[in-house]
């Protein structure tokens, strides 16, 4: 069964990527998959405070809800991060996530771990912003390029959505939400993504 660990990074609940990671989510439940749903808004995730512990041990010094999801992370077998744009960035609460993904980081490059948990596993970003400028996610992209790379997870892809801004706008998008939930059903299925021409791929 595949096991997929999704964070939601909105402040917004019942808003624009928590409409968009649910859709692919039930695609990926109803085809088996086991979810495992982190809302960042609604645990407590510090910052990285860069005080260098990790680099020789490859664990964070600090006590938060981050200690339970580097184990969760690496039991997963898909990582999806769901994160609207806010300043031509990821919400502050994703950024959190990221900056602690650092003792992975040091892990792997510095204490030269094999992959998190013994596995590589799939990873998948969801995005959407209010305006429609052509390089609105290029900034993301590449946060959550290295993000992925630090948990060692392959980077197949990601679904972007422009002209996204009220609650609920997602909705009204033509193809948004079927084109996760197919996302989340090929993820479940272990399925190949790379015939799935809405993705957006990572050069
Ligand atoms: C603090 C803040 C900053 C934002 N910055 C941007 C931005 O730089 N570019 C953009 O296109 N939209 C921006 N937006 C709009 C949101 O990305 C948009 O409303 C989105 O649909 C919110 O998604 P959500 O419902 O999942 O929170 C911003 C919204 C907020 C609240």
């Amino acid at each position: 069964m595949t096991k997929i660990t999704a964070f939601m990074g909105s402040p917004r609940l019942g808003g624009n990527s928590a409409i968009l990671l649910d859709a692919l989510l039930s695609g990926a439940e109803e085809n088996g998959a086991s979810v495992t749903r982190i809302n960042l808004a609604a645990i407590n995730i510090t910052h990285c405070i860069e005080c260098g512990e990790c680099d020789t041990t490859g664990k964070c010094v600090l006590q938060d809800d981050m200690t339970e999801i580097y184990d969760q992370l690496a039991e997963s077998d898909c990582v999806v991060v769901a994160s609207p744009i806010f300043f031509y960035n990821i919400t502050s609460r994703t950024q959190a996530l990221v900056e602690r993904s650092q003792a992975c980081w040091t892990g792997k490059y510095f204490l030269k771990r094999g992959p998190l948990g013994g596995k590589r596993r799939r990873g998948i970003f969801l995005s959407l912003g209010a305006t429609r400028g052509k390089m609105l996610f290029d900034g993301v992209l590449r946060v959550i390029r290295y993000f992925f790379d630090a948990v060692d997870a392959d980077f197949e892809g990601a679904l972007l959505y422009r002209g996204i801004e009220s609650k609920g706008a997602i909705k009204e998008h033509p193809t948004a939400l079927d084109e996760a939930r197919t996302v989340g059903r090929l993820l479940a299925e272990n399925g190949d993504l790379g015939s799935v021409n809405f993705l957006h791929r990572i050069k």
